[in-house]
């Protein structure tokens, strides 16, 4: 396939129904877009609008009534190996301490990540020290931050992230944003992160995706226009910045 690139996604009129006959709901309409190969592309849009839908179809997880996606390539009817996913609530194995949480996935598979690509991805996460630890003993965010790591040591071509960040303190969030940019400049992945908050949407994103209430339709693709690599502090101060937390305010009807 062609327009997308090797690692890119395209949507063409994609609907999804859920239920039958007076408990349907249409969770998405005749939604379509294409993001290229290594392209960081953010989806928003308001609560309960089929942003999480999106991404699980995106993921082969669930069948979608209309249309067709195509990730890497390959028409989605079910999980491709080359796309990793981070869900809204981590689901760590509590049996499984740190170390073995974040590697479970390479070992279902038969490999498993070298001494130092652990120790690294520790670091990266910021949880050096707690590899024996099991998740009754984190914290909410360094569950999350464990469940982030799982999806990233397996060094997927395509990453989808659904609100990964939403449950972390400012501090840690602005960290492992950068972290993610990193990762994706040095890995060139396409990424897809679905997030409620617009400040993230800009500092990370190629592109931002706004969805509709629900039906959610794309009503908007805006390019962000912003120098990289990008930093958080530099980056906020950019007046761009806040022109297009505006605009993207104004669409989402929160001015
Ligand atoms: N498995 C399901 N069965 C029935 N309805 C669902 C299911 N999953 C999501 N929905 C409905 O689809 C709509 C979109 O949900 P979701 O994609 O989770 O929204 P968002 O992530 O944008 O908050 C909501 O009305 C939700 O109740
Ligand atoms: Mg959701």
């Amino acid at each position: 396939m062609a327009a997308a690139g090797r690692n890119g996604i395209e949507l063409a009129g994609v609907s999804k129904i859920f239920g039958q006959g007076e408990s349907e709901v249409t969770a998405l309409s005749d939604v379509s877009f294409s993001i290229r190969d290594s392209e960081f592309v953010s989806v928003i849009g308001p609560s309960g609008c089929g942003k999480s839908t999106l991404l699980r179809i995106l993921a082969g997880l669930i069948p979608y009534e209309r249309g067709s996606v195509q990730v890497a390539g390959e028409p989605v009817h079910g999980a491709l190996d080359p796309v990793g996913v981070v869900f809204q609530t981590s689901n760590l194995l509590p049996w499984l301490n740190v170390e073995e949480n974040l590697t479970l996935a390479l070992r279902v598979n038969g490999s498993d990540a070298s001494a130092e690509q652990r120790a690294a991805m520790l670091g990266t996460l910021g949880l050096t020290g707690f590899e024996k630890r099991y998740p009754h003993e984190l914290s909410g965010g360094m569950r999350h931050r464990v469940a982030i790591g799982q999806a990233l040591i397996r060094d997927p071509a395509v990453l989808l992230m659904d609100e990964p960040f939403g449950a972390l303190d400012a501090l840690t969030r602005d960290h492992l944003n950068m972290e993610l940019l990193r990762i994706w400049q040095a890995r060139k992945k396409t990424v897809v992160l679905i997030t409620h908050s617009i400040s993230e949407a800009v500092l990370l994103s190629d592109r931002v995706l706004v969805l509709s209430e629900r039906p959610g339709r794309l009503i908007e693709d805006v390019s962000i226009d912003l120098p990289r690599p990008r930093d958080p502090s530099d980056t906020r101060e950019d007046p761009r910045f806040g022109d297009y937390i505006v605009q993207l305010s104004e669409l989402m009807g929160v001015r």
